[in-house]
């Protein structure tokens, strides 16, 4: 099925979309005429983005200031979408840490499997009846590539992508013929931003710039596997790399040599 047809009362959902990928998918569904719902916690910034996205294109854009981490703040949101005609889902929102689990804050791992996980969770169960009733929909996860592999030093994000990718890719079996499509987006880097020398992290100079991908192209072949109800879309030669080696090997071989790259990346957020 391609994506549903966009009209004057049906939405595609994007969560995060102040930021990165999101805020490419978003322009990238209202490019191709789709109405919108917008959720991030920056409400300011959802609302510079409803302002260009009305203005460039035919369509509404709905700001949804929201925390998803927040199980009692994401409620009234759940709320409405069960209750709205929806007809893409961009399950987007993410947060990442890097280093060993005991020396990160208790408070913001437990935040990540909120926005990463839970919150996804809740938003397909929100949105999926709908979706299954009318025969039309789809839904696109943004997992990552980190989700195939056990990575030391970023436990509760590779944990949380696994979560994800797995539901992703279960959920789409179980949805053959019901005219909802499920696609699981698994990226390996993408840039989010232009970034001049100086401020280039470890992981800006490890991995040189011609195997990056951006935001644009990422949300671009992301919408087009959805159109063809693809089951995972790995942007990139990197990502697709990372994906093979995360998919074939042992893991208990994997783990050491993935550990002490991440290793590196908690140092420079410690550093950061
Ligand atoms: N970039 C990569 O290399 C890469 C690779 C693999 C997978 N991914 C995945 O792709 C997705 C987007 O990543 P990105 O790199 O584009 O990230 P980003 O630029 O940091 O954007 C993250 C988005 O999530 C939103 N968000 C974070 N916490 C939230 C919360 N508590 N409630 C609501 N929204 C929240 C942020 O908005 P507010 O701050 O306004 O709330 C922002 O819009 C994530 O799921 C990430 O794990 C990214």
């Amino acid at each position: 099925m391609p994506l549903p047809l966009p009209t004057a009362t049906n939405r595609a959902v994007v969560t995060g979309a102040s930021s990165g990928i999101g805020m490419a998918l978003a322009a990238e569904l209202a490019r191709r005429g789709h109405s919108l719902i917008v959720v991030a916690r920056r409400g300011e910034v959802l609302q510079e983005l409803k302002e260009r996205l009305e203005s460039q294109f035919r369509v509404t854009v709905e700001v949804r200031a929201c925390d998803l981490s927040d199980p009692e703040k994401r409620a009234p949101l759940l709320e409405e979408l069960a209750g709205r005609e929806i007809s893409i889902l961009c399950n987007n929102a993410g947060i990442a840490t890097f280093g060993p689990v005991a020396a990160l804050d208790p408070h913001y791992e437990k935040s990540q499997v909120q926005v990463n996980a839970v919150a996804c969770h809740d938003l397909v169960l929100a949105v999926l009846p709908g979706m299954v009733s009318r025969r039309t929909g789809a839904i696109l996860n943004v997992g990552s590539a980190a989700g195939n592999m056990p990575i030391p030093n970023n436990a509760t994000y590779a944990a949380t992508k696994a979560f994800l990718n797995t539901f992703s890719e279960s959920l789409r079996g179980e949805l053959k013929d019901s005219g909802v499509n499920v696609t699981l987006l698994a990226p390996g880097p993408v840039r989010i931003e232009e970034i001049v020398e100086e401020d280039k992290t470890f992981v800006d100079r490890l991995v040189p710039d011609r195997f990056w991908v951006d935001t644009t192209y990422t949300a671009r072949v992301s919408l087009d596997a959805l159109a063809r109800n693809k089951m995972r879309v790995v942007p990139g030669p990197l990502g697709q790399a990372m994906s093979v080696a995360g998919n074939y090997t042992p893991r208990r071989v994997m783990a050491p040599i993935v550990g002490r790259f991440y290793a590196k990346l908690g140092e420079g957020q410690a550093e950061g």
